[in-house]
């Protein structure tokens, strides 16, 4: 992937995260039921893994299903449980060789026991792994972040909370906020993803259906930032 280097390390995003948009249509475009789309949007999710991880991205968050996907047909809301249960099972053990550690952003309370044993198996067993910190947000939603955050700070007797002590209740703590979120499929909303973090984050959106996006096109939303003047409210 020698093309993916970049010449300007300093400015690669530290953080970028993805809202993985366009599987459904791309299945469509091509007369195939949405299964498909999902599927080739998994091979695009360990390509894409490896493109960040080479580019030098430092975290990639990946928004895979939200609590609002679970007004979608039960056998697609399956499907898309069973791939994501056959990622972190076969595929996710083919990137170990990149040093990738997982962390799961949202609620898994509702998801097969087998399932969260195996994630909560491969985060702990990644924990220590120095390589891309790959946050994968599943049956998350923004606003529900936020409301587990306030019950478990007013939980703690939290009285005074500042930014930083909000930010340290989120499935994100520890970690710096999204420099670059990305968006495929044309769509311009940000749909119940990161409300808080992305608050400064530079916005890039593609055409581009998901299982269509290349290293190529992470490389180009990179290039864009890199042009990006951030002001952070300042001058
Ligand atoms: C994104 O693709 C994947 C999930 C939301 C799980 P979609 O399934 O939303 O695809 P479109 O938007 O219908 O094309
Ligand atoms: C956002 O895509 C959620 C994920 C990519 C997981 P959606 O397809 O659910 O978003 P809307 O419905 O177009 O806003
Ligand atoms: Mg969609």
């Amino acid at each position: 992937m020698q093309f993916l280097k970049i010449k300007r390390k300093c400015l690669i995003p530290v953080h970028v995260a993805i809202i993985m948009d366009g599987n459904g249509r791309w299945a469509r475009q091509k007369s195939l039921p949405r299964i498909f789309g999902h599927e080739q949007g998994i091979r695009t999710v360990k390509k894409i893994v490896k493109a960040a991880s080479c580019l030098g991205i430092k975290i990639l968050t990946l928004y895979a299903f939200s609590t609002e996907n679970w007004k979608r047909p039960i056998n697609e809301v399956e499907s898309l449980f069973s791939l994501f249960a056959f990622f972190v099972k076969k595929e996710f053990k083919e990137l170990s060789d990149l040093s990738v550690c997982l962390r799961i952003l949202g609620d898994l309370s509702k998801f097969p026991n087998d399932i969260k044993a195996e994630v909560d198996y491969i985060c702990g067993i990644t924990s220590k792994n120095l390589g891309l910190q790959l946050n994968i947000a599943l049956n998350y939603g923004a606003r529900q972040e936020l409301i587990r955050a306030f019950v478990e700070m007013l939980r703690c007797g939290i009285k005074n909370p500042t930014e930083e002590i909000v930010s340290s209740f989120l499935y994100t703590a520890g970690q710096p906020e999204p420099d670059l979120l990305i968006r495929t499929s044309g769509e311009f909303r940000v749909s119940n993803f990161l409300l808080w973090q992305i608050a400064y984050s530079e916005i890039y959106i593609t055409d581009k259906l998901w299982p269509d996006f290349t290293e190529q096109d992470l490389k180009n939303a990179v290039q864009e930032f890199q042009k990006r003047k951030r002001r952070f409210g300042g001058l």
